[in-house]
Parts: C-alpha cells; sequence; structure tokens
C-alpha cells in the first residue's frame, strides 16, 4: 500500500498507544512504528510523509516529536529529506527469492536409545561442582583477569594442565609450552598451521579415523594421507611409505578400531619420526579410560621434541565446554604463535573455572566416579551382547567408551543403521569412518552416554536390526 499525503490513516499505521504508555518517549515511539512500516512494507520507497505539524496534528503531539522522528530515520537511512519538498521514504526490504517449494523431508523418528560413540554420560556432568568453580573465579578474579586474554590460555590453567599432564598422563610439559585452546579439533588445526610453516605439506591420518579431524588438517592446506590400523594400532611400515611427515595417532584407544597402540608400535612410531625429521601428534582421546590396567602414559613423554599432545575435556566432562590443551614441543612455540596470529584462547572464567576443578581435586574424583561407571557399563554391555548376539565378535574393549561389533560376512551394516534407527536406536556403521573400503563389516557401539537400564532393550533392538538384515552368507 503507497501512503500518500492524503492518507488519513497514521495513527493507525504507526500507533503511538496511549500518552504516557511505555518506558519509551514518544518520538522513540513514532520512529520505531514508521521503522516497522518502512521493513514491513506497508510504507514503500518514495511515499512521501505528511509535513511534520501535519502529522503531529494528527497523532496530537508535538511538532518537535514529528521531526525528531524524522531526523533519527534520515540519520539511519530510511528517510530522505530534501529542502522544499516532502520527507520520503528512502529505502526498501530487499526483494526476496521466491523460495523453490521442497517436498518435506519426513522428520526422523526419534532416538530413544543411543548407541553411537562421542559423548561422555551427560546426566553425570558435575553440575554442582561446577557451578561452584564458576562462583568461586567470579568472585575471585582479580580485575587484570578481565582485561585482553593472553591467547596462549590463562597463565594459571597452563600451569595447572601441565601439572595434570606430569602427573596424571606421563608427559613431559612445561607450562610455557601448554596452549589453552577449544579442543582437540582447535588443536589440531593449530599445529598443522604451524607444521605448514616449518615446511610439512603431507600428513598421515589413521584409517578408519574420526572425518572431522580429517577434514581440519585438509583445511590447513596440508595433504592428508590415510594409514590403516590394526590391532596393534597404527601401522608404522605403512606410514613410512607414505610421502607424510607427520602424523596424527590416537595412542591410547583408536577411535573408531579401538585398538591401544602397542608397545613395539610406539617405539617405531618415535623412531619413524626422528629419522624423518618428522611429528607425530598425538590425539590423548579417552585415555583416561582404561579399565583392565593403569591408564598408559602419552608418548609425548618419549620424544617431547617430536610430538604435539592434544587433549580435552570433551570426553570427560562435555564437549560444551569447548575446553583443551595442546603441548607443542619447546623449540616450536614460537612458531606456533605465529602460524596462529588471530587464534584466540576460550573465556577467561571458563578457563579459571577449569584450573580450579583441577587444582580441587575435582577432576580427578569425577574421573574416578567416571572410570567406575563406565567399567560396569562396558561389561552390562558386553554380557548383554554375548547373550543375545553370541556369534559376535566384539573388539576394542580395553579403553574408551566405544566397542567395535563385527558383524558376520553378507550383513548389511549400513540396513542395519537405518532399520534400528526406524526402532529409535542410534547406531554407528563402521564404513562411516574409512577412506579406504574395506570388506569388513562392523558397528561402533558407544556405551557413554546410553543410561544402564537402556542397555538390554538396546540390545534388543540392536539383535532385531541384525536378524532382519543378514542375508544367508555363512
Ligand atoms: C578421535 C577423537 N579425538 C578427539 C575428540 C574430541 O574432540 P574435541 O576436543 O575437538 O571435542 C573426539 C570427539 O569425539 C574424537 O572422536
Amino acid at each position: 500500500m503507497a501512503v500518500s499525503q492524503t492518507n488519513s490513516a497514521w495513527a493507525t499505521l504507526v500507533d503511538l498507544g496511549e500518552p504516557g504508555r511505555g518506558r519509551h518517549r514518544l518520538n522513540d515511539r513514532l520512529a520505531a512504528g514508521l521503522r516497522t512500516a518502512i521493513r514491513d512494507g506497508r510504507l514503500v520507497e518514495g511515499a512521501a510523509l505528511p509535513p511534520s505539524r501535519a502529522l503531529a496534528e494528527e497523532l496530537g503531539c508535538s511538532r518537535w516529536v514529528v521531526t525528531e522522528a524524522y531526523g533519527q530515520l534520515v540519520a539511519e537511512g530510511y528517510l530522505a529529506a530534501r529542502v522544499g519538498s516532502a520527507t520520503r521514504v528512502s529505502w526498501s526490504p530487499e526483494a526476496l527469492p521466491p523460495r523453490p517449494s521442497t517436498p518435506r523431508a519426513a522428520a526422523p523418528p526419534p532416538v530413544r536409545y543411543d548407541l553411537a560413540p562421542g559423548l561422555p554420560d551427560l546426566r553425570a556432568f558435575p553440575r554442582r561442582r561446577w557451578a561452584e568453580a564458576v562462583r568461586a573465579v567470579t568472585g575471585s578474579a582479580v580485575h587484570y583477569d578481565l582485561g585482553l586474554p593472553d591467547p596462549a590460555g590463562h597463565a594459571r590453567l597452563r600451569t595447572t594442565v601441565a601439572q595434570y599432564l606430569r602427573r596424571s598422563r606421563g608427559a613431559d610439559a612445561q607450562p610455557a609450552a601448554v596452549t589453552v585452546c577449544a579442543g582437540v579439533t582447535d588443536g589440531l588445526v593449530r599445529t598443522c598451521r604451524t607444521l605448514r610453516a616449518e615446511g610439512v605439506t603431507d600428513l598421515a591420518v589413521e584409517d578408519p579415523g574420526w572425518g572431522r579431524l580429517r577434514d581440519a588438517a585438509a583445511s590447513t592446506g596440508l595433504r592428508v594421507h590415510p594409514v590403516p590400523v590394526d590391532a596393534d594400532g597404527l601401522r608404522v611400515d605403512d606410514l613410512a611409505r607414505t610421502p607424510a611427515r607427520a602424523v596424527v595417532v590416537a595412542a591410547a584407544h583408536q577411535f573408531p578400531a579401538g585398538a591401544v597402540l602397542s608397545p613395539d608400535r610406539r617405539a617405531r612410531l618415535v623412531r619413524w619420526a626422528r629419522e624423518k625429521d618428522g611429528f607425530v601428534i598425538e590425539d590423548d582421546y579417552d585415555a583416561e579410560f582404561r579399565y583392565d590396567r593403569h591408564p598408559v602414559a602419552v608418548m609425548q613423554g618419549m620424544a617431547p621434541g617430536r610430538v604435539f599432545l592434544l587433549g580435552s575435556v570433551s570426553k570427560t566432562l562435555s564437549p560444551a565446554l569447548g575446553l583443551g590443551w595442546l603441548v607443542a614441543p619447546p623449540a616450536l612455540a614460537p612458531a606456533l604463535r605465529a602460524a596462529n596470529p588471530v587464534a584466540t584462547a576460550p573465556p577467561v572464567l571458563d578457563q579459571l573455572a577449569l584450573a580450579t576443578f583441577i587444582e580441587r581435586g575435582w577432576y580427578d574424583a569425577h574421573l574416578r566416579a567416571a572410570r567406575r561407571r563406565f567399567r560396569s557399563r562396558r561389561d552390562l554391555l558386553l554380557d548383554t551382547l554375548a547373550t543375545r548376539l553370541p556369534q559376535a565378535r566384539v573388539d576394542g574393549t580395553a579403553a574408551g567408551l566405544h566397542v567395535l561389533l563385527h558383524l558376520p560376512p553378507g550383513t548389511d551394516a549400513r540396513e542395519a543403521v537405518r532399520a534400528a534407527a526406524a526402532a529409535g536406536l542410534r547406531l554407528t556403521d563402521l564404513d562411516g569412518y574409512r577412506m579406504t573400503p574395506s570388506a569388513d563389516r562392523a558397528l561402533v557401539l558407544g556405551y557413554g552416554n546410553i543410561a544402564d537400564t537402556e542397555i538390554p532393550r538396546a540390545v534388543d533392538l540392536l539383535a532385531e536390526a541384525l536378524s532382519g538384515h543378514a542375508d544367508a552368507a555363512p
């Protein structure tokens, strides 16, 4: 509707309401009403507005109110005023291209049971203690902590993390070598940028592996080469045949195959890095959850000049916190800073909360309780699988929050995942993590975020999904 000076509906169009209504001054309310009318197309571009005196009369307000409102909208670019001519609308909303009508996809069935990997037990997040840590640091942070953050992370958290990694993971870590980052993915991007600046062009990753890490590495311009994994972890002989000078390895518990890198492979990998003048990027994933013995120390402690160590609280507390660390070889600390000039650290109060959480012993206590809970949940899952799917072979059970369920030859894993999803069970097919096709069919079963009481029903649904989708092969 084009509105001209003769339109008598201004009071309706801009609806100033009752005098004295609302917190805003009359001129602000008039400006807001006109702005909305212009934005939603009721006042079109080119339309003339009434002279200020006329509109003031019509609205029953002072002329000052109208000239103020017009002036505000001229300043914002919605109106144009020219001497001797009417004030006119000078803006129109962008015409959006008509949307192609796409048939609405059917909503996926709700997930009732989650056996997909990737999450810790979110029900067990230590809310009370985390809230206590946040409260404590919000009250106690000195005022300069609230200024510009150190891009490498707050000194207190760097010190606390270095101590934790030395004490708990056998790392060779000094605070100066620790960078606080948003997690393993962020740490990997920073590491890859640094390696590129050091002349590295090719990087190896485990196959199968977590696609997000592969993508993160490739996004920095490195060429990515898959290296197979077997029961002893990364195959170092195969690595040596690639042009890679750096490799990402989850030594403590490979994701998703579940292998723990054997002592022999660890030694060979360090030797490879020395001979190649190369680097190992150790993703200390799942390391805190080892069930049959104490967690194995990080490789970084064997060769701190060759290994970048990456870790986060995504699998121990929650990925929503976005807090992690990167320990770089000390000689590369300046290169790390130079290669990541605009990288920022996570919010300072969150960093200080994590430092408090660790310093007060709450992180260790949480990990001890989580380890107990996950061990008994893993046992329950394995027992239930043994009863309901006695032929199934299960691997990767020694650590972490997932196991590998090998499927009989001929099973269509993808169909099984689909059938399970239709019944409300979320599963993940190993093939989704591979870069190189393989005949081995398996599912990756995560037990981090499923309640113990849900496991029997989830395994029943799994067995049903598999029985409907196995062919007649032996
Ligand atoms: C192999 C692997 N490494 C590391 C992580 C943690 O990544 P971030 O710290 O970026 O959340 C995950 C999370 O699922 C993972 O699967």
